[in-house]
């Protein structure tokens, strides 16, 4: 789980997006967060603190002079073992309140008293024409400095029905925004390349030939990557699924195509990650018209050519960036993966039992290097792709290209996967 363990305080303050707070606490504890709820009284004008603590199995705080709380000090404790204040939403009254270290209600006063390595994250949410207003402008500018971190605000339908910036992000968006704060910068300033899914090769303009892969690990890879710090370009085949938050993508259909997305992507790219399911061969005498049954019974004679070797053709360039290949096999996974790892000539080669887990949620992956191999522990593919990055960001360090190769623990790596 994403959050898993997370100690988080959620605020909220008045505004109509107190609605999409109920969501949040949801997905927050579904991503395994513990959640605190405290809220301003303008906030319980807006959604009751019945819901709230129904939502988030905990007794919700709304007074600072609340004597629930152990020790009598509801505007202390609750931060004391938490990662992190979220307030969702906060109003413009509460982003100035927050500037000028205001501590006339339980929130403010919380906020104030948070210890240094509590972060402090905003979600704005209020009406276009207050947070264009100077002063709401002046004070996000201030919190910023202030080291607090502003998600949003988005633009977009408000309910009061004018348009604009000031709408809060929605709780699937503050989620991922939350998930990426606080995973380790593993790959902070890097920029990598990343390809999913599988390869439509045409036969006609209508059919064509693919593969079963769903992009799933790619995608899942791709998000890790920009969750470590990097900043991703995701070439993909065909897939109906969502592009990671943060994630630059670029669509293509037939190998070819990736082939040419990459290579013109490559230049400045650290890190190449080769998932995509590339069809080996393309059609050679593919038709531009949809081809007919004939009358006679016969068939149309596919001809196939060999599609260009994508990950080959990176690894071959002269300081290139460091290269991943991936490798489904249907058998003999430990064999077949060092074979391809040296046939390729990459310094990392992920394998899997490929057919049995496209389209899945979870998958096994060995990883094969210079000094042996090592099996990841199974998982769902977000945590694998987790793993495979901090695996990766190591391998980065160690690699002879890199400045900050440290010798000992390139012995230490060899011990580990001999
Ligand atoms: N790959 C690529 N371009 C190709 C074929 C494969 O970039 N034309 C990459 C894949 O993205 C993957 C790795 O090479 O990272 C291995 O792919 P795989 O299909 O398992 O390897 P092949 O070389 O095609 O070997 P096989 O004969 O097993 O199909």
């Amino acid at each position: 789980m994403d959050l898993a363990g997370k100690k988080i305080v959620l605020g909220l303050t008045g505004g109509i997006a107190c609605y999409k707070a109920a969501e949040l606490t949801r997905a927050l504890i579904a991503a395994g967060a513990q959640v605190q709820v405290v809220m301003t009284e303008a906030a319980t004008r807006f959604i009751t603190a019945v819901t709230m603590q129904a939502l988030s199995g905990r007794t919700v705080y709304v007074d600072q002079w609340d004597s629930r709380v152990a020790n009598n000090m509801p505007h202390i404790d609750p931060t004391r073992d938490a990662d992190a204040i979220v307030i969702a939403p906060c109003s413009a009254d509460f982003l100035s309140k927050l500037v000028h270290g205001s501590c006339d209600d339980l929130l403010s006063t919380l906020c104030v008293a948070r210890p240094a390595q509590v972060r402090l994250f905003i979600a704005p949410a209020m009406n276009v024409e207050m947070w264009q207003n100077p002063a709401t402008q002046r004070n996000a500018r201030q919190a910023a400095e202030d080291g607090i971190t502003l998600l949003g605000p988005a633009a977009g339908a408000q309910a009061c029905g004018e348009t604009g910036m000031g709408r809060m992000l929605e709780p699937a968006d503050l989620l991922e925004e939350l998930v990426c704060a606080f995973a380790p910068k593993v790959l902070a300033g890097k920029k990598v390349l990343v390809t999913a899914g599988p390869t439509f090769e045409p036969i006609d303009p209508v059919r064509g030939i693919t593969n079963h892969s769903s992009g799933k690990m790619g995608y899942a890879v791709a998000r890790a990557a920009r969750h470590a710090g990097a900043t991703v370009t995701l070439v993909s085949g065909p897939v109906s699924l969502p592009t990671p938050a943060g994630v630059h993508r670029i669509n293509v259909q037939s190998a070819q195509q990736m082939h040419d997305a990459v290579m013109a992507t490559i230049a400045g790219q650290q890190v190449f990650i080769a998932v995509a399911a590339v069809a080996d061969w393309r059609v050679a005498n593919a038709s531009t018209q949809k081809l007919k049954k004939q009358g006679n019974g016969s068939m149309p004679q596919l001809r196939f050519e060999q599609n260009p070797d994508i990950l080959a053709a990176v690894a071959a360039l002269p300081a290139g960036p460091y290269c991943v290949g991936f490798a489904a096999e249907s058998e003999n996974l430990i064999e077949n993966g060092r074979a391809k790892r040296e046939r390729k000539s990459v310094p990392l080669l992920v394998g899997n039992l490929g057919p049995s887990t496209f389209g899945q949620d979870t998958n096994e992956l060995v990883l094969f290097d210079e000094s042996g191999h090592v099996t990841l522990p199974a998982g769902d593919k977000q945590a694998l792709a987790r793993d495979l990055v901090k695996e990766i960001a190591r391998r980065l360090a160690l690699a002879p290209s890199s400045p900050a190769a440290p010798a000992a623990s390139a012995k230490e790596h060899r011990k580990r996967t001999a």
